[in-house]
């Protein structure tokens, strides 16, 4: 994923039942630490209710526009992965990380670090990862339509949160809840067949950027597109689940 391909995915997504989700998780929370924080839409969120939010990005120009747009509070933004946070120890009473465990060259390790600056004695101790939940129209069509052509990888994000838990379970964060919210990512075109085509581009640039195989991606997903947007013909859905993980008393 480039920085651009999350920036052309993300400006179409409507995820407000995502960020309410991420916003009543955090209400009672201090020192909010957001993992791969993106463009900042959720962080910018945090800090407009809490007054302040920190963010980890690795891709320059997202770090730039997290804060952009910046109205109420303060984000604070580091450059840096979640596989080595720039921070002390239990430096966070929450940290959350949306969307971004399929990037992670080791997550055992990513998650390790967010426990690592995530304090365990604070009374609204927390981590939030948020991942693609069961019935995900997005990892449906990239699972069915790109992974074949790719020659990769399914993306399982049933098998990221599974592992995650494991890990979080070792070092005692073991009282789990898991939920689920409902996003879109939306095409306002009028034409069927401009929406087919601005998808599959948005799409493959998202998921694949300057993949070799970019173009025939491209192609694969423009009949399925057009099958997709028969019948629903704005939006493709991105639901998620919410894993919530707290201290065990
Ligand atoms: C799909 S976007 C999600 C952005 C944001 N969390 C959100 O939900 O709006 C994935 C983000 O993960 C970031 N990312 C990729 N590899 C990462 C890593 N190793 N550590 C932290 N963030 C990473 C990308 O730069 C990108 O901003």
């Amino acid at each position: 994923m480039t920085g651009d391909g999350w920036a052309g995915f993300a400006t179409r997504l409507e995820r407000g039942e995502e960020i309410a989700l991420i916003r009543s998780l955090t209400a009672g929370n201090r020192r909010v630490l957001d993992v791969g924080g993106g463009s900042g839409e959720m962080a910018r969120a945090v800090a407009a209710q809490l007054g302040q939010c920190t963010a980890v990005e690795p891709h320059t120009q997202l770090v730039e526009s997290i804060q952009d747009g910046v109205t109420t509070g303060v984000v604070n933004v580091f450059a840096g992965t979640a596989e080595a946070l720039p921070f002390p120890d239990a430096s966070f009473d929450a940290v959350y990380c949306a969307w971004v465990l399929p990037y992670v060259s080791d997550i055992r390790h990513a998650v390790t670090e967010m426990i690592r600056v995530c304090n365990p004695s604070e009374k609204e101790s927390k981590i939030v990862l948020i991942a693609g939940g069961s019935g995900n129209e997005l990892l449906a069509l990239l699972n069915e339509v790109c992974v074949p052509v790719a020659e990769e990888p399914y993306d399982h994000h049933g098998y990221l949160l599974a592992t995650a838990a494991q890990v979080l379970a070792e070092h005692g964060f073991t009282d789990f809840s898991l939920h689920r919210t409902e996003a879109s990512i939306r095409f306002d075109g009028v034409g069927r067949t401009e929406r087919v085509a601005t998808a599959a581009a948005v799409l493959t640039e998202f998921w694949y950027g300057p993949h070799p195989k970019a173009d025939e991606i491209r192609s694969a997903l423009e009949p399925a597109l057009a099958r997709h947007f028969a019948v629903r013909p704005h939006g493709i859905g991105d639901q998620a689940a919410v894993l919530v993980a707290r201290p065990g008393s």
